[in-house]
């Protein structure tokens, strides 16, 4: 698959992924998994890149769910020190390239240099307008759909909102991600098909793509397979196929 392959004028505005598979591909190699987390930074670079060249305008990426916190201390603390040296070691190029970073998610409940790193790289290139990429840390979605459900019950109690004023738009706005557009393409790496409590209210039309490979091995060409197959099927958002003609 080459770039050739993909047409310019219909590239998913925004793409969202679930990386998935960094543990097993360390176990394959006989390694611990914190080494597939590792290896994963390496993917998630390349496909920042990817995203920049293609002209995808937002990129969403699952890296570490509220569930995650079960996970053994070991690999947390690793996961949280991946975050913080990876997110630092970027920032020149997120300059250079202009991509504004973003975080949706329970942020308070991460450790504070995760916090810390996160707020100096998001202000630095909170003017950016290049690729939008956005990290979901400490990340689930029936949380935050809970959330939305008690902001908006608070303002109907205080006279704010109109119960019969609220709509979809009026959910939409109350979101960790209000200031993005809903997902166009969802993939998910290692071949497991689940949503895993990612974004269920923004993939509400997103069209689903899972591979088989890891995340770590996951690769610019293995993304443009995924926007080549998006592109071959018709979005039909409930209608039928003539009306969209
Ligand atoms: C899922 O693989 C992956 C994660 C829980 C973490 C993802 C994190 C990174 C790729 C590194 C840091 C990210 C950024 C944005 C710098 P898994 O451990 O569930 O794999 P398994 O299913 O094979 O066990």
């Amino acid at each position: 698959m080459t770039e050739d392959q993909i047409n310019k004028s219909n590239i998913p505005k925004h793409i969202a992924i679930i990386m998935d598979g960094n543990g097993r591909w360390a176990k394959n190699k006989g390694y611990k998994r914190v080494f597939g987390h590792q290896h994963g930074t390496n993917t998630v670079n390349e496909i920042v890149e990817a995203c920049v060249d293609l002209g995808v305008e937002y990129l969403t990426l699952f890296a570490f769910s509220t569930e995650n916190w079960q996970r053994p201390k070991y690999e947390v603390n690793s996961l949280m020190k991946l975050l913080v040296s990876s997110i630092k070691k970027e920032l020149q190029n997120m300059h250079d390239q202009k991509i504004k970073l973003t975080a949706i998610g329970d942020i308070d409940k991460l450790p504070e240099k995760v916090k810390n790193q996160l707020d100096e790289v998001r202000e630095a290139t909170s003017s950016y307008e290049n690729l939008k990429l956005t990290l979901a840390l400490s990340y689930s979605s029936r949380e935050e759909i809970v959330n939305v459900v008690k902001a908006i019950s608070q303002k109907v109690k205080n006279n704010v909102i109109d119960v019969e004023d609220i709509d979809h738009s009026t959910i939409d706005s109350h979101l960790y991600s209000h200031y993005l557009p809903d997902v166009d393409l969802l993939i998910r790496t290692s071949g497991e098909q689940r949503i895993s409590n990612f974004m269920l209210w923004q993939i509400a039309y997103a069209e689903l793509y899972f591979c088989e490979v890891l995340w770590p091995d996951f690769n610019k060409e293995h993304l443009l397979e995924a926007i080549y197959n998006f592109q071959k099927r018709e979005r039909r958002f409930g209608k039928t196929s003539e009306q969209l003609k």
